[in-house]
C-alpha cells in the first residue's frame, strides 16, 4: 500500500531528519510508530502522502511515486493526515464549507458532496454543527471537524500525527474509538503517538531513532522484551506492572498484555 524505499531527507541540515530508511505498509495494517521528540515521526508521515518528497530513495501510494506531480492529487486523495494542531488545517469560514473543500476539489456533484459532508460529521459525533465557525469551537471538537474533513475524501489511509495530545480524556477517547471503528472497516491506519495505552488495537509498532527504524515488529514482542524501554522511552504504569510479571515469568513476550483489561484476563488465567 504505501513503501518507502531507502528515503533519506534532510531540511538543510547536516543531519538527516530520515536516514536510509524502508518500509512497507500493507492494506488495512493499523500500524503505531512511537519514538522520541525529534527522531523523524513527522517526517515520516509527511512522506506517506506527499507532503515532503525525498531528498534520495523512493516512496509509493498503491504504486504512484510521490514524485510523479500527475499522481499528486491521487495520492493525497488515497492518503489522508490529521495533524497534531487542528487549527493548522482549517480552510473554510464554517464547518461544512471545511469538509466540503476536499470533495468539491475531486469535481463530486452536489448531492455526493452534502452525503459525504453529512457522513462525516455523523461519524465524528458532530451532527448539526454545519454552520458553526471553526475557531469558535473546544479543542476536541475542531480535532474532530479536522478528522471529518479527512473522512469526505474517503480515503483508504490515514495518517495521525500525535492527534489526541491536545485533547481532553473524553474527546481522546471518542477519537480513538472512532479510529477503532476505521480500522475494522478496513481503513489502513498510521499512528503517531507519545501513548503506548494507545495501541491496544496496532497489529505493527516501529519505533524510530534519529531518523531511522530502530525497530519494526509486533507490539507486544518490542514491549515485552524490553525495545521500548531500552530506546528510552517510558512505559505506562500498567504496562510496567506486566514487565514485571513477564521478567517473574508470568508469561512470555508474546502474550504481552496491552491494556488493563488484557492484563486481568491474563492473571485470572493463571493457576
Ligand atoms: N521544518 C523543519 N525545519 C528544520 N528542521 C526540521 C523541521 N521539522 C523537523 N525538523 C528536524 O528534523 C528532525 C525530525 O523531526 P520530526 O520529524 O518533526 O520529529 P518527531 O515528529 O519525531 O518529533 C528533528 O531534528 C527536527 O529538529
Ligand atoms: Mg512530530
Amino acid at each position: 500500500m504505501i513503501r518507502l524505499e531507502n528515503v533519506t531527507y534532510h531540511y538543510n541540515k547536516r543531519v538527516p531528519a530520515l536516514d536510509s530508511v524502508s518500509i512497507d505498509i500493507d492494506q488495512g495494517e493499523f500500524v503505531g510508530v512511537i519514538g522520541k521528540n525529534g527522531s523523524g515521526k513527522t517526517t515520516i508521515l509527511r512522506h506517506m502522502n506527499g507532503l515532503l518528497l525525498p531528498g534520495e530513495g523512493s516512496v509509493t501510494v498503491k504504486g504512484m511515486d510521490t514524485k510523479d506531480p500527475s499522481s499528486i492529487f491521487k495520492i493525497r486523495q488515497v492518503a489522508g493526515m490529521v495533524f497534531q494542531d487542528p487549527g493548522s488545517q482549517f480552510i473554510g469560514m464554517t464547518v461544512e464549507e471545511d469538509i466540503a473543500f476536499g470533495p468539491e476539489n475531486l469535481g463530486l456533484p452536489p448531492g455526493e458532496i452534502r452525503r459525504r459532508v453529512e457522513n462525516s460529521l455523523s461519524a465524528v459525533g458532530m451532527t448539526g454543527y454545519n454552520d458553526h465557525t471553526p475557531r469558535t469551537l473546544s479543542g476536541g471538537q475542531k480535532q474532530k471537524v479536522a478528522l471529518a474533513s479527512v473522512l469526505a475524501m474517503e480515503p483508504e489511509v490515514i495518517l495521525f500525527d500525535e492527534v489526541t495530545s491536545m485533547l481532553d480524556p473524553d474527546s481522546r477517547k471518542e477519537v480513538l474509538s472512532l479510529i477503532t471503528q476505521l480500522h475494522e472497516n478496513g481503513t489502513t491506519i498510521i499512528y503517531v503517538t507519545h501513548c503506548l495505552e494507545e495501541l491496544v488495537h496496532a497489529d505493527r509498532l516501529i519505533i524510530m531513532e534519529k531518523g531511522r527504524i530502530k525497530h519494526d515488529d509486533n507490539p507486544r514482542l518490542l514491549i515485552g522484551q524490553g525495545n521500548v524501554v531500552n530506546s528510552g522511552l517510558g512505559l505506562p504504569t500498567v504496562m510496567e506492572l506486566s514487565r514485571r510479571l513477564l521478567e517473574a515469568g508470568f508469561f512470555e513476550p508474546a502474550s504481552f498484555p496491552l491494556s488493563r483489561e488484557e492484563l486481568r484476563d491474563l492473571l485470572c488465567q493463571l493457576k
